[in-house]
């Protein structure tokens, strides 16, 4: 029998993992292979909207250990985690610890394995923003030095990867295992009610709007950047109307700066976040979005909508070469500029290789075909 132990902690982690564990599931019933999967939450995030009503729209089963370890600073969260996730390792001693992304929780429980020398795999290895200020960043380059087995999205990751050092055989080009969640279920979004319950419907047609998500600390802990960004969406929004999901860290510091009047518009609709499937319906009806998020920079591509990305660099540099994505930074001039270019185009893009819906299936057969003992005939 192997043990797999999976690690989500924070919203992006939960659509990556769970077409893995199903992938997994499949792959090793088919080939007669014995597998337990031990799903950990690390608690990272934990309000109902960021995190259990992802769980139950993407049918991820219910955690086997929730470590609670919630807020704090990098240092506090990070060590938290390990305290914590170490001692589930002793008690389960698994095979193997599958860490996705580069959130803090992915870092602490990879450094856990690795410590006890059982291999980890990372799902999402080898992307590079090249700017060390970013905590995601550094979570990144530290998770992959001591990864096992490399996933990536990109086949950029690799040259990333090697450059540093890591042995190019231990990375498995697989694709998108985010796309693989999107794929699935973008046909169960496009039946929300969420746009009839926000007034964007107009004679069964959805009207025309854009959305706009901010969550990184470089554009919403400062009050001067983040008070220039909410004005640049006023002014968008002028145009195109825009519905703002609001991430618990904005809303607090837009409540700290005192900058309320700064959303206090009709034309900018501020909701709370929203689970999986409805931000996929919004998403996939907008006519543009304006992001500083990673992962909807992929998501927007794959949908073939216009994203402006709020940030100087991205780590995704595959959706500026085949997809929707525009890097605008932050500056309020820059981005009204190119909302206006961008604004009639209908978004060409292609697909990146793989980002076909089998991302997970491909890390299964590898992680089946390295560690799986097979069952006696
Ligand atoms: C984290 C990740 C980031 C990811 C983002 C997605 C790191 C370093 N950052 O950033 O890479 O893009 O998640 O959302 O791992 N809060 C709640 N409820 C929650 C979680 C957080 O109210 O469920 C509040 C807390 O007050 C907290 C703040 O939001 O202080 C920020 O949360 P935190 O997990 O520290 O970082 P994120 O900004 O969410």
């Amino acid at each position: 029998m192997k043990k797999f132990i999976h690690v989500v902690g924070a919203r992006p982690n939960f659509m990556k993992i769970a077409p893995l564990m199903s992938a997994l599931s499949r792959a090793a019933a088919e080939q007669n292979i014995e597998l337990q999967q031990i799903l950990v939450h690390t608690g990272q995030h934990y309000t109902p909207e960021m995190s259990d009503l992802m769980f139950e729209q993407l049918g991820l089963p219910a955690p086997d250990y929730n470590l609670e370890v919630g807020s704090g600073p990098h240092g506090q969260q990070t060590g938290k985690v390990m305290e914590a996730f170490e001692k589930v390792l002793i008690t389960e001693q698994p095979d193997l610890v599958v860490v996705v992304g580069d959130v803090n929780s992915t870092l602490a429980c990879a450094i856990d394995a690795r410590k006890m020398n059982i291999p980890v795999a990372h799902v999402e290895a080898g992307l590079r923003s090249f700017d060390r200020t970013m905590p995601e960043e550094i979570n990144r380059i530290l998770t992959d030095a001591i990864s096992d087995y490399l996933f990536t999205t990109e086949e950029l990751a690799r040259v990333n990867l090697v450059n540093e050092g890591i042995d190019g055989q231990r990375v498995y080009f697989v694709g998108n295992t985010m796309i693989d969640t999107l794929l699935k279920h973008k046909n169960a979004a496009k039946n929300r009610p969420i746009l009839e319950q926000l007034g964007l419907m107009d004679n069964g047609q959805p009207k025309s709007y854009g959305i706009a998500t901010l969550h990184r600390p470089s554009n919403v802990d400062d009050p001067t950047t983040l008070a220039n960004i909410l004005e640049s969406l006023l002014e968008v929004a002028k145009t195109l109307p825009l519905i703002l999901p609001l991430h618990p860290r904005t809303q607090q510091n837009i409540r700290k700066f005192n900058l309320q009047s700064l959303i206090e518009s009709h034309t900018l609709t501020v909701i709370d976040p929203q689970g999986y499937l409805d931000f996929l319906c919004l998403l996939s009806n907008a006519k543009m979005v304006l992001s500083d998020s990673g992962g909807i920079q992929e998501e927007a591509t794959v949908l073939g909508v216009p994203c402006l990305t709020l940030r100087e660099n991205t780590e995704r540099p595959i959706t500026l070469t085949e997809g929707t994505n525009r890097l605008v930074g932050k500056d309020p001039a820059n981005i009204i500029k190119a909302f206006e270019r961008l604004k009639n185009s209908h978004g060409t893009h292609k697909i990146p290789p793989l980002w076909d819906g089998r991302a997970a299936e491909r890390i299964a057969e590898v992680l089946l075909g390295e560690t799986a003992d097979k069952a006696a005939p």
